[in-house]
């Protein structure tokens, strides 16, 4: 079990949506909480929202494709509080449009955002993790980072390397005995607001997905040292439907709306450029 008493936990993207709900939750049960966010007026508002729950946290201003300021605050988080305990990798953006429409700044911020910052918070905090032996490192991919999906192809090749990064942190922790863990995360949509306009063909079998019961489901995960997270778990049907020829996994993908479910996307206005912040 990881136990989140006196733990210092610290969340990429975590003044918005899940980010900021498993703040507030691991706040509860007595975690200290660094919010690392590009969007200073939201991080305020999260900061606030936990610190109104009896909760402790800190936040900082950061950009996570600056890997030269992840380091440096990384050191500062240190000073203040010490090692960091659970870093959950979960800020995120995506465009939503056809591959030909994304400008090669649209593509290469989604990537900087979604992958590239991966390598920039684990490098930071990994030594201390190693050191300590002890430690779990969360990757927020998604059910994107297992299926192709129309007006995706950033987000999916950006959330297909961030499952594999995963995996590969795990054997690499596993293969050296160490005692860190990983939990990677794959969710079909969720009411965040961050897919907002996107519609599910039979919400029955993938439904979009309500934002506190993933935060939750995601906090018990990291409790109980579960290293895959997979919602709903129709989305695992993705896998046996590789051994298919490919144009039936095609029409069954496209059957189940996979291919249909971003025609209506509108998303949040501000999400494409890291440099949107506030
Ligand atoms: N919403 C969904 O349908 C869905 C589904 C599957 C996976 N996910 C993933 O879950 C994670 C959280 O998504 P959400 O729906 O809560 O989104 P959200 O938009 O509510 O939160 C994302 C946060 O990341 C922050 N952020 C963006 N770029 C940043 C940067 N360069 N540096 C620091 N912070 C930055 C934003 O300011 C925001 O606070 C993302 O990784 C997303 O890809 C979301």
């Amino acid at each position: 079990m990881t136990h989140f008493k006196h733990r210092n936990v610290l969340i990429t993207g975590g003044a918005s949506g899940i980010g900021k709900l498993m703040g507030q939750i691991m706040a509860k049960k007595g975690a200290t909480i660094i919010i690392w966010d590009i969007n200073e007026a939201n991080m305020k508002i999260a900061a606030k929202e936990i610190k109104d729950l009896g909760g402790k946290v800190i936040t900082n201003k950061v950009d996570v494709t600056d890997n030269k300021l992840v380091y440096k605050l990384a050191q500062k988080v240190k000073e203040k509080v010490g090692n960091v305990d659970v870093l959950i990798n979960n800020a995120g953006i995506v465009t939503g449009k056809p591959f030909w429409d994304c400008t090669d700044e649209e593509l290469k911020a989604t990537m900087d955002v979604n992958t590239l910052a991966l390598f920039w918070t684990v490098k930071a905090f990994l030594p201390d993790m190693i050191e300590a032996n002890s430690g779990h490192i969360v990757t927020i991919s998604s059910a994107a980072g297992m299926v192709g999906a129309t007006r995706l192809t950033d987000y999916n090749a950006s959330k297909f390397a961030a499952f594999g990064f995963d995996e590969s942190l795990r054997m690499e922790f596993k293969r050296r005995k160490m005692n860190i863990r990983t939990t990677v995360v794959c969710p079909y949509f969720i009411n965040t607001g961050m897919f907002k306009g996107v519609k599910t063909r039979f919400p029955a079998l993938l439904p979009i997905l309500e934002e506190d019961v993933v935060a939750r489901k995601i906090v018990r995960a990291i409790e109980t040292n579960k290293a895959r997270l997979i919602m709903p778990g129709l989305v695992y049907s993705s896998w046996v439907m590789r051994y298919l020829p490919v144009s039936a996994f095609d029409w069954i993908s496209s059957y189940l709306g996979v291919s249909t479910a971003m025609d209506e996307f509108i998303g949040r206005e501000n999400d494409i450029s890291p440099q949107s912040g506030d």
